[in-house]
Formats: C-alpha cells, sequence, structure tokens
C-alpha cells in the first residue's frame, strides 16, 4: 500500500463528492489487495480501496436532488470503483443518506458494508422481522464470530427480531457478546465452540456465519447436526467447499440448506440501520481509529482478523 497524491474527481450528474470525516475497513478490501478478486477487481490501478464513509457533502451532481454541500452523510461504494480511503471521495446519491447529529461520523462510517450485511443475512434468508413480530413462531440463531464487524451488528439486530441469539467469539470477547444481547455464548475454541453446540440444546433455523473462511473452515458436518429440521447456514464468506455443499444439498433436495449471500447494498437499509443507531437501539463498536496519514496501522489489523467491532481510519 502507498499513499498517493491524485486529483480530485468531479461527480458526475448523480453522484456526489464527500470530504470524508471517517472511513471504515473491511476484510473484503485486502481480498481485493491480495488479488484474490482478479481480473475482475480491481477495474484499474492505482486502487484506492474501501467503500464505507462519512463525511460532509462537498459538491453535487447537476441531476442529485436530495442533498447540497454542507449535508452530513454516510455512504457506500461499489468495490468497483472503490475509493473511500482518501480526503475525498465520490459516491452514488442512491447509495448515500442523510446522517442526523446525533450520529457520529465514526458511528456512520461502521455501518455501510457490516450493518447491511448483518441486515440483509437477517431480513432475507432467516427470515427476521426486526419490529420483533415472530409469527408465532420463535427463531433460533446462531451468529458465528459474533465479536467481529458483521457479527456484532447481526447479534443486536437479531435481538431486535425478537430472536434467540447463540454467538461465537473468543474467550476475552465473552461478555462483550453478552453485552450485545446474545442469550448464549460459546468461546469458539472449545469443545462445545468447535461443535458450535448450543449449551441450552436449541437447534438452529438460521445460521449468520461471519467467521472467516480460514483454514481450518468450519465444515458443513458440523452445522448439519445442530440445524433445525429446515434449518440453513447463511455463508458469507463461502469458498469451493461451502458452494459444492450448496449445490449438493439443492440435488439432493436435502431441507437443510447452505445459502452462499453476496450483499447487494440499498440505500433505505442503510438509512434504517443509520435510524436505529439514532434512536440508540444499534450501536457501531470501535475497535480502533486510525489516522489517514497511518491507514497502514488499521489495514495491518484488519488483515490480523482480530477486530472486535469496525477499524476506523480518520483524515
Ligand atoms: N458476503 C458478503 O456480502 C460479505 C459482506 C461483508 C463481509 N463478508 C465476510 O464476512 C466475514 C466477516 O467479516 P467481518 O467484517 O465481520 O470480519 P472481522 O471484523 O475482521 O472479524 C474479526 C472477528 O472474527 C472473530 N473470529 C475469527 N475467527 C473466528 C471463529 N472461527 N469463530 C468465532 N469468531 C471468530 C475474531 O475473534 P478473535 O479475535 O477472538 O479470533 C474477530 O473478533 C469476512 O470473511 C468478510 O469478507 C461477506
Amino acid at each position: 500500500m502507498q499513499h498517493v497524491e491524485v486529483p480530485v474527481r468531479v461527480p458526475k450528474e448523480n453522484e456526489v463528492l464527500i470530504r470524508t470525516e471517517a472511513i471504515s475497513l473491511n476484510p473484503m478490501d485486502w481480498r481485493i489487495q491480495k488479488g484474490v478478486t482478479r481480473p475482475v477487481l480491481p477495474r484499474k490501478f492505482p486502487h484506492i480501496p474501501a467503500t464505507d464513509v462519512a463525511g460532509e457533502i462537498v459538491e453535487v451532481g447537476t441531476e442529485v436532488k436530495n442533498f447540497k454541500p454542507g449535508d452530513k452523510v454516510v455512504a457506500v461504494i461499489s468495490h468497483f470503483v472503490g475509493g473511500g480511503l482518501a480526503e475525498f471521495a465520490i459516491a452514488k446519491e442512491s447509495l448515500t443518506v442523510a446522517r442526523p447529529h446525533e450520529v457520529s461520523a465514526r458511528e456512520a462510517a461502521g455501518l455501510p458494508l457490516a450493518g447491511l450485511t448483518a441486515h440483509q443475512a437477517l431480513t432475507g434468508p432467516a427470515g427476521v422481522k426486526l419490529d420483533g413480530r415472530t409469527d408465532g413462531h420463535p427463531i433460533n440463531i446462531l451468529v458465528t464470530a459474533a465479536s467481529g464487524g458483521v457479527g456484532h451488528y447481526a447479534v443486536q439486530l437479531a435481538k431486535l427480531g425478537n430472536t434467540h441469539v447463540t454467538a461465537t467469539c473468543g474467550a476475552r470477547n465473552l461478555d462483550f457478546v453478552k453485552s450485545l444481547g446474545a442469550d448464549e455464548v460459546l468461546d469458539y475454541k472449545t469443545p462445545d465452540g468447535v461443535a458450535l453446540r448450543s449449551p441450552s440444546g436449541k437447534k438452529y433455523d438460521a445460521v449468520i456465519h461471519c467467521a472467516m473462511n480460514r483454514i481450518p473452515c468450519i465444515p458443513w458436518s458440523t452445522f448439519e447436526p445442530n440445524l433445525s429440521d429446515n434449518g440453513m447456514v447463511i455463508h458469507l464468506s463461502p469458498g469451493p467447499r461451502a458452494m459444492w455443499t450448496f449445490a449438493l444439498n439443492k440435488l439432493t433436495c436435502s431441507r437443510k440448506q447452505l445459502v452462499p449471500m453476496f450483499m447487494s447494498s440499498k440505500g433505505e437499509n442503510l438509512e434504517f440501520l443509520v435510524r436505529l443507531v439514532k434512536e440508540g437501539k444499534l450501536k457501531t463498536v470501535i475497535d480502533s481509529v486510525h489516522p489517514l496519514s497511518r491507514a497502514e496501522d488499521g489495514w495491518a489489523k484488519s488483515l490480523d482478523g482480530h477486530a472486535t467491532g469496525k477499524i476506523i481510519i480518520e483524515p
């Protein structure tokens, strides 16, 4: 990674130019750097990483209706474009939302990729209603890596949905994950944690599988006996093994499913998450804050894979 000076781009008709106040990092940022997504990403060099920005609008495109210079916002930028890890970033109007003064730039910057992924996994395949309606059926959820960026939002959102939440994390984070609302917490290095066994014997209707696909990854044979009859694993980092399980389960019409999920950003969902933070119903837990001039320190922390909550960079 190098610090470079590049010209600030003029926003196109449906874009806004944001002076960034806080940026959050995600594992996808360094996966792109490692070349995992080649030849699709990055599209061109130099590639400026990061997609999650909060800041103030300084210029708007000719077709922009909802924002003006001076507005405080949070935005999610496509991985295809990137550009977040900078003093100025361009975002689409449709993926930019207003940030009320009650929500700090740091709290807002944590939300986009991690918060939207947790929201989509729960409200999409897992079928959780975040207003707490359960339609008479209490849903049991397992969140793996509940101390991480996605996981810590997933636990909080799942509790807003009135579900029973079991969560896995490292020993040092057991109290932290309980404080997010998890009903049962498993240390992922103990035998019960390795087996993903709920302390109360509950079977999971949905697993929000946030743990990274690092070796050794958690195999289907560990998930399967812990699932309810129609239970599913929503896999956020599906590798070839997970894709094979997905295909095999479909072919054999298995009632238990592995669902590979890739987040698709929606402005209205980001707006919903910002509102929850404003109302005190959701919080962004900040692992560490690094100045942009030392962005490589935050980058190394993310690469290490042991963040508790979100890593924030500030210009
Ligand atoms: N599909 C999508 O659209 C999508 C979107 C966003 C993210 N993702 C993926 O989701 C994964 C998680 O992202 P993230 O931002 O939450 O990562 P993260 O914040 O870097 O996750 C770090 C946390 O994971 C914990 N952890 C690591 N291995 C664990 C295990 N086996 N069991 C329990 N906890 C474990 C670590 O705890 P310790 O320090 O105690 O080890 C640490 O607190 C990444 O692979 C990311 O690429 C996918």
